[in-house]
This record gives structure tokens, sequence and C-alpha cells, in this order.
């Protein structure tokens, strides 16, 4: 991959990238796509990343599909898919992480207190061999992109962040590939997420301004459905991600949901 790469700079062409852990979605190929026209080459990786699972998680269970993912990353024009193992990511001996503190402690951070660490350890390690000049991620993840476009920043890594908003199905629930995992009765509660973030943009729209008042009526929303266990509700500050109590500015709200066992995350911008 490196030397393909060195060749494929040597000859003065431009690269896009956009990692994945595959099972891709509608959410992934449309990064891919701005990509695609934002580079000369488009190059994907796939790549279910054991740094950000700890023990107990869905390492294991998280679902793969090779073939398939590969036709997909064809059919949008990827040039090159990366798809390394295990060995060879993380060999023997493996020690240096990249951490940042605090944007990785606070909301998903809580309950997930290595996956940042991961990520961006894994995302380091992707840029180093990819090298690319543009590099996507979604806005699906919002923790994570923010903390991608610090880490760059911080760490001088010179490529350009661009952030795609989140696709969608037809009924408003977020792509994913962790939804493979919810049953059809539990469908009414995973939207009860995307639903809990209208309603909140519809209060602020009304005039609301306390956090407090917006985040009490989308915890009410969602306990009102069987089998959903909230992780954490927050409005926060853009870029810090620190609590905005008052919406004085834009802000963004964000939250994690288990619906029975499967862990849902949903974020949407407030006040633009
Ligand atoms: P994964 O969950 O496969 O997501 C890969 C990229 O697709 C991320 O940038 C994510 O934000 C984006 N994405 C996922 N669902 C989306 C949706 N519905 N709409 C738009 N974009 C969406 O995120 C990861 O993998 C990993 O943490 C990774 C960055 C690859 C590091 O291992």
């Amino acid at each position: 991959m490196q030397s393909r790469i060195r060749h494929l700079r040597c000859e003065g062409r431009t690269i896009a990238f956009v990692p994945t852990m595959g099972f891709l979605h509608e959410g992934h190929l449309s990064l891919m796509r701005t990509g695609r026209e934002r580079a000369d080459i488009l190059a994907v990786s796939i790549f279910v990343n054991p740094a950000q699972f700890a023990p107990g998680e869905d390492f294991e269970a998280y679902p793969r599909d090779m073939a398939r993912d590969l036709e997909l990353a064809a059919s949008v024009g990827a040039d090159i898919v990366f798809t390394p193992d295990n060995d060879l990511m993380y060999r023997d001996g493996f020690q240096t992480y990249v951490n940042l503190e605090p944007l990785g402690r606070g909301l998903c951070g809580i309950s997930r207190p290595i996956f940042f660490r991961g990520v961006a350890t894994v995302v380091t390690k992707l840029f180093n061999i990819v090298l690319p000049d543009v590099a996507v991620f979604g806005e699906k993840d919002y923790q994570q992109l923010v903390i991608i476009r610090r880490m760059v920043q911080d760490l001088n890594f010179g490529i350009d962040i661009v952030a795609g908003p989140t696709v969608r199905e037809d009924d408003g629930l977020a792509m994913s590939s962790r939804n493979a995992y919810l049953r059809p009765e539990q469908r009414p509660a995973a939207l009860s997420l995307f639903q809990a973030l209208c309603q909140s943009q519809a209060l602020v729209k009304g005039g609301e301004r306390e956090a407090r008042n917006i985040i009490a009526a989308a915890v009410e929303h969602i306990e009102s459905f069987d089998q959903t266990a909230i992780d954490y509700i927050v409005i926060v500050d853009p870029e810090t991600l620190e609590d905005m109590p008052v919406l004085d500015r834009p802000a963004r709200m964000a939250l994690a949901v288990k619906v029975g066992s499967t862990r849902l995350i949903d974020n949407m911008a407030l006040g633009h």
C-alpha cells in the first residue's frame, strides 16, 4: 500500500481518503462520492479496528461482508480499497497511542473510555499509510469528527478534513452498520432519537433557550418507548463539546441511547 501511494504521489496525483469499518451503507457511499470529487484518486479503508472496542463490546459480532463492500466501493469509483488485517496493523509489541484530552473524555468517552484513543490511533496510522490530501468523515459521528479535526491541527497532518452530512433512512433513522442488530419491533424505539432531535430543533425555533428544558423534553420522549436506556443527551459547543446551558449561539445536540442491547448515537445542529 505504501509503495503504491508513493508511486501515485510521485506522479503528482492527489488522494482523497475515506476510512471505514465496512458493512457499507449509503452514509459511507455518500462520503466516498464527496472524496471522489475532491481528488484524482479515491482510497477507502475497511478495517474493524480492535483498538476502539473494549472487552465485552461487539468487536467479534460487528457485521462484516467484504465481498459486498468491495462491490459497493467500486460502484462509487474507489480506486484503492485498503483492507489490512489485525496482525499487520498491531504487531507484537505495539505501544504507541494518540490520546485527546479533554475532547475524548466526554460524551461517548464516558461509557467508552478507550474508544477515541483507538480511533485517533488507527486514523493516525491510516493517514501515515495513505498520505491523503483530503479525508472525509461523517457528521453522524460528531465527536469523532471534532476529534479528528483537532488531531490534524495539533499534530500538523496537513490534511484537509471534509465533513459529510448524516444520511438517514426514509423514516429518519441515521444509517449505521449497527442498525443490522435492531429487531423490527425495536424500530419505533430506535426512531425516538431522531424524533427527539427534531422536537428539540422545533423548541429552539419556538424560542426556547434553556438547554435543561430541551433535554428534559428529549428524555421524556425517548423514555416513553420500551427498551430504551439513555446513555447521555447533551447540548454542547460545536467545537469544544463543552456543555452549553443557554443557547445564545449555535449549538450541537448529541445523544446516545441503548435500544435493547444496541447502542445508537445521533446528533443535530440547534439554532442555526
Ligand atoms: P464507520 O462507523 O464505518 O464509519 C466510517 C465513516 O462513515 C465515518 O466518518 C462515519 O462518521 C461515517 N458515517 C457512518 N454513518 C453515516 C451516516 N449515516 N451518514 C454519513 N456518514 C456516516 O467511524 C468509523 O467507522 C471508525 O471509527 C473509523 C473512523 C473508520 C476508525 O476506525
